[in-house]
């Protein structure tokens, strides 16, 4: 398997796309990474990175210039980095790449359970650095959470197994390639939508008020029946790679 940047080779840009994910429904309804997320593809492509596994696209890494100190990152998370992209992209100015954000990492289904996320995101810190990054963060999605969606985001952020590393296992690659747990965005990801949109991605009545469970959900999802709306607040894990 090769990775390649879409800087090296841009005609890869619809093998990169095509990767299927199998995130739920109501994901695909977040409204800033449906401005931003493949604008910040055509825009940064030294930083969006795809495995091929011969002609398949077997894997792919989305990020994006970011700036901030990551002592104290934002709480908007990754609807943060992708608006701060979009910014960046309008106003014309010259990224500055000392401090990256990835967005996404995503392995094809066919290929999941090799190893190939952690072979990737290696990939990505030593391109990075090459790049000038010094400071690699991520709001990353705990892949795991979702099988707990009462518990508590930052209890379960520092979690950890007998041996140290994480619990979960997406941070955990993290941690193993040199990514440190620095904190909650409690806002990472947030998702309106009126009770029939809800009903529509979840399939459930959405007839009663306070925190609803859906399927893949971090947290539970907020409903107002009198407003007629519904509102999820995806809390992702601040981790940050020192790339120096
Ligand atoms: C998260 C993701 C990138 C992991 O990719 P992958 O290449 O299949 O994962 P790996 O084979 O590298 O495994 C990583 C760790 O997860 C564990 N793991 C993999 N699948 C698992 C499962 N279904 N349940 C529990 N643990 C699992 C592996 O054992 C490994 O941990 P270990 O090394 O401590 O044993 C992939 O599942 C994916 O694309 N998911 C959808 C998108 C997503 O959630 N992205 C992350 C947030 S942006």
């Amino acid at each position: 398997m090769e990775i390649y940047s879409l800087a090296e080779r841009p005609e890869l840009v619809d093998a990169f796309l095509s990767i299927k994910g199998d995130w739920p429904e109501f994901m695909l309804h977040d409204p800033t990474s449906d401005r931003a997320y493949e604008s910040a593809v055509a825009g940064f492509p030294e930083l969006h990175l795809v495995v091929m596994d011969g002609d398949v696209a077997a894997a792919r890494l989305h990020a994006v210039p970011f700036a901030g100190a990551v002592e104290a990152l934002p709480p908007r998370g990754w609807d943060h980095a992708l608006q701060r992209a979009e910014w960046l992209l309008a106003s014309g100015e010259t990224p500055d790449l000392r401090t990256i954000s990835l967005i996404e990492a995503r392995v094809a289904l066919s290929h999941r359970g090799h190893g190939l996320s952690g072979r990737l995101l290696q990939e990505a810190r030593q391109r990075y650095a090459a790049l000038g990054c010094r400071d690699l963060v991520a709001p990353v999605r705990p892949t795991r959470k979702s099988l707990e969606p009462g518990s508590d985001a930052m209890e379960y952020a520092h979690r950890v197994r007998e041996d140290g590393l994480p619990a979960d296992p997406w941070l955990r690659v993290h941690v193993r390639l040199g990514g440190r747990v620095v904190g909650v965005a409690p806002l990472s990801m947030v998702i309106p939508g009126t009770l029939a949109q809800w009903r529509q991605w979840t399939g459930l009545p959405f007839d009663t008020d306070g925190p609803v469970e859906v399927e893949g959900g971090l947290t539970p999802v907020h409903v107002d029946v009198a407003g007629g709306h519904a509102v999820y607040v995806e809390p992702n894990v601040w981790m940050h790679h020192d790339l120096r």
